[in-house]
């Protein structure tokens, strides 16, 4: 049911109302007449395609431009003025106790319950939070690449950026590494994004603009993503040009001192990178979920001990997880339906990525 669902919804915005009704119908109608139902969804979808095929041959873009009616941005801003704050500048987490209370933003519930969509036409933005060896290199590209929208992203081959615009007006919708760029920093984590990604869309687009941020990530087995990290700090890597932003300042050397004194870690062995008790690699995920402000940031001596340090940064990059629109699971996505992604794996593959929506089912599917 929940498949049947995504394939439904992601024909088109305006249609989706109708069908979505439909499919919650289904669950009323089925103990009383099974054919009558099929009936009915064979009506809604002629209904449906003669209105694709209405729009997309006899109405131009612009006189038929689908802006929804439907309780989008304005009646969003009503029902919920304070989760705008996610993407805000720092001042407002600023203070450790403040971000306490602050609100992380939308939820799966909010976004389900609520029955909104991401909408393409309006200011909503999509943040993809890139966490080190988490295979979200090839996540960012499907997201560039693969995804069946209105107004593909235009990428071109020397250079590694898409342009990934709205279908109406050419702004960015998707914040990520091959659309933007390291905007706000290299593999930024939740503490730098949510201070900055909103000020940097202010730079291009003004900062009258209210805007809605869907953040996705993928996590994985945290073991796995430790040795492939190993591995590739081994072969070179360093990120070194990672800023770690927090409090308004990036961290300090003292805060944060190498675990190298060449300029890589080339050829280490597995216990000298254990060892590092600086290595970032321990505690990767955790530490770019979280809300560092609540730490005091790199000052490891902020909090009272190291255990409350780590305990709040858990509790603090769980809650940020459950209020991100969408995460997949590295290890699951083969299995779970992500691989509608890929153009390669065939047609026949529910086009699902054309809206957020159709993400949250698919991490639902992930879940089970
Ligand atoms: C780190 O935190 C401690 C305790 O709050 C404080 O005394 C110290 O000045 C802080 N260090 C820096 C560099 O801010």
């Amino acid at each position: 049911m929940a498949k049947r669902s995504v394939e439904v919804q992601v024909l088109d915005s305006d249609f989706s109302v109708l069908l979505r009704e439909s499919v919650t119908y289904e669950f009323k109608m089925e103990s009383r007449s099974k054919n009558r139902f099929r009936n009915f969804v064979m009506f809604c979808m002629f209904l449906a395609l003669t209105g694709i095929i209405y729009f997309s041959y006899f109405c131009s873009d612009e006189a038929c431009a689908l802006t929804p009616q439907k309780p989008s941005w304005s009646e969003f801003n009503g029902k919920f003025p304070v989760q705008d704050n996610l993407g805000k500048p720092l001042s407002l987490h600023s203070n450790p106790y403040n971000s306490r209370s602050s609100n992380p933003g939308l939820s799966y519930d909010d976004v389900l319950n609520e029955n909104f969509q991401f909408d393409m036409n309006a200011h909503d933005v999509m943040v993809f939070l890139h966490i080190q060896k988490t295979g979200g290199t090839s996540f960012g590209k499907h997201l560039v690449q693969d995804l069946d929208l209105q107004r593909p992203c235009s990428c071109q081959r020397k250079r590694k950026r898409c342009y990934c615009f709205r279908p109406n007006r050419n702004e960015n919708w998707l914040f990520s590494r091959y659309s933007t760029g390291w905007k706000c920093g290299l593999h930024a984590d939740w503490t730098e994004l949510t201070s900055c990604v909103d000020a940097e869309f202010d730079k291009n687009e003004g900062d009258s603009v209210k805007r809605r941020y869907f953040y996705i990530t993928l996590l994985r087995e945290p073991i796995s993503r430790y040795l492939s990290e190993f591995r590739h700090v081994q072969r070179g890597a360093t990120w070194k040009h990672s800023r770690h932003w927090c409090g308004g300042r990036e961290a300090t050397k003292v805060e944060l001192p190498l675990c190298y004194d060449q300029d890589s870690w080339t050829g280490v062995k597995l216990q000298e990178f254990m060892d590092c008790p600086y290595n970032l690699a321990h505690n990767r995920q955790t530490r770019m979920m979280s809300d560092l402000a609540l730490v005091g940031c790199y000052n490891t001596t902020y909090m009272a001990t190291p255990g409350e340090r780590n305990r709040v940064m858990l509790a603090s990059a769980k809650r940020n997880l459950a209020a991100m629109a969408f995460f997949s699971l590295t290890e699951f996505q083969k299995s779970s339906g992500v691989q509608c992604l890929g153009k390669s794996e065939g047609q026949e593959i529910v086009k699902c990525l054309t809206n957020v929506k159709s993400f949250i089912l698919i991490g639902i599917v992930l879940q089970y």
